[in-house]
C-alpha cells in the first residue's frame, strides 16, 4: 500500500508518519511506500522497513502535488494548511494554501487510475456557536472566521469528489489537538498548548481567557489514531455525508490546570498567569466547545479521548526531551 502524508513535516503528519513505520502495515496490508511533501522536504521517519520519498514543495503548486501523489497511490493524508490566526492575518495565503491546495489534491487525485481514500482534516473552527454550544452530528457549518470558510469548502469539494468518484474522502474536523510540542505557533488556540507545555518546561506561561472557558480538545496520540481508522474504515455507511465529528473532550481552561497540578505539582501550576487576550478570545471564543459525536463512536468506530492528566503524562513520555532539545534548555 503506497501512502502520501501532504504537510508531512508538521506536528501531526510527523507523528503519523512516525506511527506508519512503527506498525510497517496499514489495516493488514504492508505498507510499499510513503511519501512525505511539505514546504521544505520532511525528515523521514526512523526505522521504516519501506521506501519513504521526502518532497519539498508548494501543496497549491498542481505539478508538485501530482508528483507527491503518483500512481498506485492508496491514501493520501491531507494535513497542509495555514493555520487559524495566519490565516485570519493573510486572507490570501489562507485562500492559496487551503482553498487552491486542497483543489490540488483532489484534481491529483481524481488523475490517478483508481481514487485513493483522502483523509482531510477540517477543524471545530468550521462551527460557530461558542462556549454554551452543543453540537449535534448534522449541526450548520457557520464558520466565524476565513480558516474556518476554508477548511468548509475544502470539505464540500472532497465530500462532492466522493459522490462523483474521483477519490473516496473522509473529513475529519479535529478538536484543539494538545500538547502540541516545541514552540507557540500561529494558531490562535496555541494558548491552549502553551499554558501545559511551557510549565513543564518550567518556563512561565499566559492564559488568555478566563479559567471557565471550555475548549474541544484531542491529543496527538488520539488524533494519530484517529487518521489510522479514517485511512482504512468503510466508508459505505458514510453515504453521501464524509464530514466527521470525533469524539474529543470538552475541557475547561481550569480542570486543564488541575491536570498540570496533579502531575506536575503547584510550582508548575503557579508560572502560569492570567493575561486577558481580546484578539485570542475574539477567534477562539466563537469555536464551539462540545460535541455529541456520536455518528463517529457508535456506527463508526472512533476510539474515544483519554482524560487530561493521560494527555499530559503522553506528552512527557513522547514530546519533552525533544521540545527541550529543539529549544535548547
Ligand atoms: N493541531 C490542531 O490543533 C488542529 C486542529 C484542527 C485541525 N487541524 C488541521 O490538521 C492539520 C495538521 O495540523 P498540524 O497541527 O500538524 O499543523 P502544522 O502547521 O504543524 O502542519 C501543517 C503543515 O503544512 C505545511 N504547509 C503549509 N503551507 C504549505 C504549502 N503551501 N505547501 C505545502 N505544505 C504547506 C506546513 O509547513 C506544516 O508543516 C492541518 O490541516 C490543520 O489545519 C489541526
Amino acid at each position: 500500500m503506497q501512502i502520501t502524508i501532504l504537510g508531512g513535516g508538521g506536528f501531526l503528519g510527523r507523528k503519523l508518519a512516525q506511527r506508519l513505520a512503527a506498525e510497517g502495515t496499514l489495516g493488514g496490508a504492508p505498507i510499499t511506500g510513503l511519501t512525505l511533501f511539505d514546504l521544505a522536504a520532511p525528515p523521514a521517519p526512523e526505522g521504516a522497513r519501506f521506501p519513504v520519498r521526502c518532497l519539498g514543495g508548494d501543496v497549491a503548486d498542481p505539478a508538485q502535488v501530482a508528483a507527491a501523489i503518483p500512481a498506485g497511490t492508496a491514501v493520501v493524508v491531507h494535513l497542509a494548511a495555514v493555520v487559524s490566526a495566519q490565516a485570519e492575518a493573510d486572507f490570501d495565503l489562507g485562500l492559496r494554501v487551503n482553498v487552491h491546495g486542497t483543489l490540488a489534491v483532489l484534481q491529483a487525485c481524481r488523475a490517478l487510475p483508481r481514487p485513493p481514500r483522502v483523509v482531510f482534516t477540517s477543524s471545530v473552527a468550521s462551527f460557530a456557536g461558542g462556549q454554551g454550544a452543543l453540537l449535534a452530528d448534522d449541526a450548520r457549518q457557520l464558520p466565524t472566521n476565513s480558516y474556518g470558510a476554508e477548511k468548509a469548502i475544502g470539505e464540500l469539494l472532497l465530500q462532492d469528489a466522493s459522490r462523483r468518484g474521483f477519490l473516496d474522502a473522509v473529513n475529519l474536523r479535529l478538536p484543539t489537538v494538545i500538547i502540541r510540542p516545541g514552540r507557540p505557533n500561529r494558531a490562535a488556540s496555541s494558548f491552549v498548548s502553551a499554558i501545559l507545555r511551557e510549565p513543564l518546561l518550567g518556563l512561565p506561561a499566559e492564559l488568555p481567557v478566563p479559567e471557565d472557558f471550555a475548549v474541544w480538545i484531542c491529543s496527538p496520540r488520539r488524533a494519530v489514531a484517529w487518521f489510522l481508522h479514517a485511512m482504512t474504515m468503510d466508508t459505505a455507511p458514510l453515504g453521501l455525508d464524509r464530514g466527521i465529528n470525533p469524539p474529543g473532550r470538552s475541557v475547561a481552561v481550569g480542570e486543564m490546570l488541575a491536570a498540570l497540578e496533579g502531575v506536575a505539582g503547584p510550582a508548575a501550576r503557579a508560572l502560569v498567569r492570567p493575561v486577558p487576550d481580546p484578539a485570542v478570545e475574539a477567534i477562539v471564543g466563537g469555536w464551539p466547545a462540545s460535541f455529541t459525536a456520536e455518528r463517529a463512536r457508535r456506527p463508526l468506530g472512533f476510539s474515544e479521548q483519554e482524560g487530561m492528566e493521560a494527555i499530559i503524562e503522553a506528552f512527557i513520555a513522547d514530546d519533552l526531551a525533544a521540545t527541550r532539545a529543539e529549544r535548547g534548555l
